[in-house]
């Protein structure tokens, strides 16, 4: 594998106004949305920890660790993260399999004016199926689906930075899959129940 951790210090920059109403209206709508679906929940979906991640993203920007401001969010859920980036400047994207998911997105972003560039489609390229087979009972990870980067006109290597919540134990299978497919210098940045995120770079 090419992919390396890349030490990196958390941003000191406090969540901004604007950046913190839109988490508080995020955490309502997801929390409406589980409340209105729990009798059918999407159980591949689990919010990160958001305000955690913020600390990373800017240290991203800010310590320059990653080669360009593509920024996309596999399996993007409400793109909660993919909105974060946008408002830190990066040209945010984010791929979500499950529509029901992405039409809750939409509104979430535009109450805040937040460009984000969303697919309902996988992040899995076409051929890399194999890459994503998980055996366990409760995978998380859907492996079919239409090619959510061709949605968003671009290449999976176009990304420079990837952000992905997999489910705990799993991790493996999007770092398989960002090896095979991202650009050389491109950041993987994952979000692990237990550990916080982890940064690592493809060399
Ligand atoms: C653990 S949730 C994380 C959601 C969001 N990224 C966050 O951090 O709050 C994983 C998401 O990946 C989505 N997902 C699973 N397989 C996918 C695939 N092949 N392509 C796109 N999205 C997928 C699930 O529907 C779910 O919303």
């Amino acid at each position: 594998m090419a992919l390396h951790d890349v030490s990196w210090r958390p941003s000191a920059t406090p969540l901004d106004r604007a950046s913190a109403a839109f988490l508080a209206d995020a955490e309502a709508r997801i929390d409406a949305f589980f409340e209105e679906r729990w009798q059918e929940p999407i159980v591949g979906f689990v919010p990160s920890d958001f305000a955690r991640l913020w600390p990373v993203l800017a240290a991203v920007r800010e310590q320059e660790l990653a080669p360009g401001d593509r920024f996309c969010e596999w399996g993007c859920g409400f793109a909660v993260v993919a909105g974060l980036a946008a408002r830190l400047g990066f040209a945010a994207h984010g791929i979500e399999i499950e529509r029901d998911l992405v039409e809750a997105a939409r509104p979430l972003l535009a109450a805040h004016a937040l460009d984000v560039a969303l697919a309902c489609g996988s992040f899995i390229p076409p051929g890399g199926e194999r890459l994503a087979q998980i055996k366990a009972e409760m995978a998380w990870l859907v492996t079919d689906g239409p090619d959510g980067h061709a949605l968003l006109q671009r290449e999976p290597d176009d990304w420079d930075v990837v952000f992905a919540y997999p489910w705990p134990g799993e991790e493996h299978v999007i770092e398989r899959l960002f090896d095979r497919y991202a650009r050389t210098g491109a950041l993987l940045i994952t979000w692990r129940t237990e550990k916080g995120a982890r940064v690592q770079k493809k060399r």
